[in-house]
């Protein structure tokens, strides 16, 4: 990009979209990389080979390539001994996270082991990516697989360029997905994937995602080309290699299936003036289902949603809300839950 003759936006825009019609979907800008998500997938563009081809070469030698830039950057940590950082940026479906896959991919590869172990370091933490991607990601208007929270990746080598370890944080989940879903659009993946998941589905008493009120409000149940049942496999898989063990997995799962049931608690006006009662039998059996996968009492959570605690200097005071206020106290515990 530096060496056209004009640089201004006509000129780049031009060139880029001249590159991508040849396929080219990477261009340098200096030491950045643009990358113009091809909605296709080219696996020769990523394959072992390209891995071989760029693995220490001369930034610039060869066409640009995300995996250029893993390597100038795992060369100079290691040459440098200092760390560097690599900010991948971009709109809402732009490849960020497929870009963040494959930097993730590149430094595994020159930096690992190669033992084959499944349980490597390496290997956790490329499977951290399908577990953060289904608790974290959703469909949106703009994208099957869009991740609803920020990450920070950080990945630890020792003094020989050997991968020693990883620390991912993450920031910011939108909470709001959980009880709120516009048309077109889906609740985080791990909801539809336990309710996929057959045997697992049926010991934590769901079904299809049409019948929970937090998946049902919008009519969008299956992305195209993903079956949520294998998915789910994917990410038991992943949690096995990352090392959580089997009674959490279980916890995790079964606070997932609550929020589910939480969502289905309908309450009713009760008979005092400005109360609230759960509304039929199923809503009665939705409670009772929340309350034995958050293992807690059922009275007590039902009048936790259905009564307030106002604390006053001379003690606290207890009321009873409506039944629209029960349903917003209802909505707050499945976001806290998450
Ligand atoms: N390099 C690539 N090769 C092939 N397909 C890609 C590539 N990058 C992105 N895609 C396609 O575009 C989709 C969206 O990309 P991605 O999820 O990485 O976007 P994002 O920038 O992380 O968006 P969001 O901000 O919504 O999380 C991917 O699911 C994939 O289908
Ligand atoms: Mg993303």
């Amino acid at each position: 990009m530096t060496k056209l003759v004009y640089l201004h936006e006509p000129g780049v825009l031009c060139n880029l979209a001249r590159r991508y019609g040849l396929n080219e979907i990477y261009t340098y800008t200096g030491r950045i990389l643009i990358a113009i998500n091809p909605f296709a997938k080219l696996p020769h563009l990523y394959d072992m080979h390209m891995m071989e081809q760029y693995k220490g070469i001369q930034f610039g030698e060869l066409s640009p390539h995300v995996f250029a830039i893993a390597d100038a950057s795992y060369r100079a940590m290691v040459s440098e001994e200092c760390s560097q950082s690599i900010l991948v940026s971009g709109e809402s479906g732009a490849g960020k996270t497929e870009t963040t896959k494959l930097i993730m991919r590149y430094l595994t590869f020159v930096g690992g082991r190669a033992t084959g172990d499944i349980r490597s370091v390496e290997q956790q933490v490329l499977e951290s990516n399908p577990l953060l991607e289904a608790f974290g990601n959703a469909r949106t208007v703009r994208n099957d697989n869009s991740s609803r929270f920020g990450k920070f990746v950080e990945i630890q080598f020792d003094k020989s360029g050997r991968i020693s370890g990883a620390a991912i944080r993450t920031y910011l989940l939108e909470r709001s997905r959980v009880v709120q879903v516009s048309e077109s659009e889906r609740n985080y993946h791990c909801f539809y994937q336990l309710c996929a998941s057959g045997q697992d589905a049926d010991k934590y008493k769901l079904s299809h995602p049409k019948n929970f009120n937090y998946l049902n409000q919008s009519h969008m149940y299956e992305l195209e080309g993903v079956s949520d049942a294998e998915q789910y496999l994917k990410t038991r898989r992943a949690m096995d290699i990352v090392g959580i063990s089997f009674s959490h997995q279980e916890a995790i799962f079964r606070t997932v299936a609550a929020i589910l049931h939480l969502g289905n608690i309908e309450f009713s006006p009760g008979k005092e003036f400005d109360s609230s009662v759960v509304k039929d039998e199923k809503s009665k059996f939705h409670l009772q289902m929340a309350a034995d996968f958050l293992m807690v009492d059922e009275s007590l959570l039902l009048s936790t949603l259905c009564f307030r605690t106002i604390k006053t200097p001379e003690g606290n005071i207890v009321k009873a809300v409506d039944n629209s206020a029960a349903a917003i106290s209802r909505d707050a515990l499945a976001k806290t839950a998450c």
